[in-house]
């Protein structure tokens, strides 16, 4: 006679032996999806730091009416209070690292600001020209590729607002300095009739 006994495994102790090599997976997915994102995109999704984000705010433009953009919308950090400041104004994120998109996207469910759509796109395949305002924290080569998008794209009048890195060649109206460690610059240009060739593409469908 075999007297061996088979436990049989409680659902407890499968839950908990499951437990860390699940939450590994979870962890290895985020950090995969980040580190492959940052890959393809050139950059990072590292938001704008609160003290950049207060500067910034303060010294948004006043009577900014129409769209307002953030190219690379990250995980919401500007977008919100960009909605909160221009209640009157479409504010559009664009962004296509998929964890940041994901989270932006519970915010905006959670935060059931009207004015507010955030999609899933490269923004150098969407059309600017109907921007009042455009708000980017990128690199310095995506600041070349989009100067020669902003200004086929742009028409006088609309602000570009740029978190650390200058647009070359362009002259900002003003240029905020955030009390931080690195003396942070934040950009602020205004589209003159001059550094803008074009605008008759078609309208954005939000
Ligand atoms: C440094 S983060 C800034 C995030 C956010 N704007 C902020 O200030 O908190 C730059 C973001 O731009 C996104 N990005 C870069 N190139 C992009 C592109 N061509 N289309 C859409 N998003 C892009 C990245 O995925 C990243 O989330």
């Amino acid at each position: 006679m075999n007297d061996t006994q088979i436990m049989p495994i409680s659902g407890d102790l499968l839950s908990h032996s499951l437990f860390f090599p699940f939450l590994f997976l979870i962890l290895l997915l985020v950090v995969v999806s980040i580190v492959y994102s940052t890959w393809c995109n050139g950059i990072s999704p590292m938001p704008t730091s609160p003290k950049a984000k207060e500067t910034l705010l303060s010294g948004l433009p006043p009577g900014v009416s129409g769209r307002v953009y953030e190219l690379g919308s990250g995980w919401g950090t500007l977008v919100f209070p960009l909605a909160k400041q221009y209640p009157f104004s479409q504010v559009i994120g664009y962004e296509t690292s998929p964890l940041p998109y994901l989270v932006s996207r519970i915010w905006q469910m959670a935060l059931h600001l009207p004015n507010v759509t955030i999609k899933r796109v490269d923004f150098y395949t969407m059309k600017l020209n109907d921007a009042s305002l455009i708000m980017c924290y990128l690199y310095p080569e995506a600041m070349v590729n989009l100067r020669d998008k902003f200004q086929e794209e742009l028409k006088p009048g609309t602000w570009v607002i740029s978190n650390t890195f200058a647009i070359p060649e362009w002259t900002p109206e003003t240029i905020l300095e955030v009390d931080d460690l690195y003396h942070t610059k934040i950009y602020l240009y205004k589209v003159k009739l001059n550094n803008n060739t074009a605008s008759t593409n078609t309208d954005n469908t939000i």
